[in-house]
């Protein structure tokens, strides 16, 4: 992984990191550091994963990336037929803790994987590493922010896709505890209609936002939607909705 930046960002870290993952995070431009009194958060290495725990409250389980299971991704699954068939090089802009962006390289699709979040890339390096090789082959993760990824990018992708953090969401569905603590820790994503108008400027078929069910559509004319009982996954074409 590259990166651009002079700027350089820090995490909490306890005990050894395994080589790897500590020189990914040092080109990155990610620094180390002991946790100090003021950490709320720590990144640790234990029993062969990258885990975050979080000091505010003991209940929340300390969270890691998941990697996919052997079970094959359905052609019926959302994402997957939102992305269309064709599309094979997609760019994930706010790739999280990977589980969207492993589920679209578990069909043999190649994916440029954006995060912003220091800790949340590292724990999605972790998780990449984890995977099957075939699988992390076709993954390529940036820390970056996608915006300015977007601005400097060269590869040719053929679709793009969003899942920034649901803003005003009704409580009815309490999200998970790992979802909390990653909200807490990457933010809102207030700057989300930003990065949807930026994807929508670049030259790819389609771009794919990942909406609550129910949430009111970020732009007038998705041309497409595939809803689930909670989620539902808009399909822009770029130059459509001008
Ligand atoms: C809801 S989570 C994504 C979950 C992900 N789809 C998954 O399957 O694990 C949103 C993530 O997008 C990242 N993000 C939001 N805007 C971004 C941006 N402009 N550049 C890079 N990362 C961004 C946040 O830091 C956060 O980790």
């Amino acid at each position: 992984m590259k990166t651009s930046r002079s700027e350089r960002f820090f995490v909490y870290t306890k005990g050894n990191m395994p080589a790897q993952l500590s020189n990914w995070a040092k080109d990155a431009g990610i620094e180390m550091r002991v946790p100090a009194a003021q950490a709320t958060y720590f990144l640790y290495y234990s029993v062969n994963k990258l885990k975050l725990r979080w000091l505010g409250d003991k209940k929340f389980l300390p969270i890691s990336a998941q990697t996919p299971g052997q079970k094959r991704v359905s052609s019926s699954n959302l994402l997957i037929k939102a992305l269309g068939k064709r599309n094979r090089i997609i760019a994930d802009l706010s790739a999280g803790l990977g589980v969207d962006a492993l589920t679209i390289a578990s069909t043999g699709r190649r994916v440029y994987c954006i995060e912003r979040c220091p800790a949340v890339a590292m724990l999605l390096f972790d998780g990449i590493s984890r995977c099957d090789p075939t699988l992390a082959d076709l993954v390529e993760l940036h820390f970056e922010n996608s915006k300015f990824w977007l601005e400097q990018n060269s590869i040719k992708l053929d679709a793009i896709y969003i899942d920034t953090m649901f803003i005003g969401k009704k409580k009815s569905a309490k999200p998970s505890k790992q979802m909390q603590i990653l909200r807490q820790l990457a933010g809102d994503d207030r700057d989300a209609e930003l990065l949807i108008n930026c994807a929508l400027k670049q030259n790819v078929s389609r771009v794919i936002v990942k909406k609550y069910a129910n949430a009111a559509a970020c732009l007038e004319r998705p041309v497409a939607q595939y809803r689930g009982k909670t989620i539902r996954f808009d399909v822009f074409k770029p130059g459509f909705n001008k």
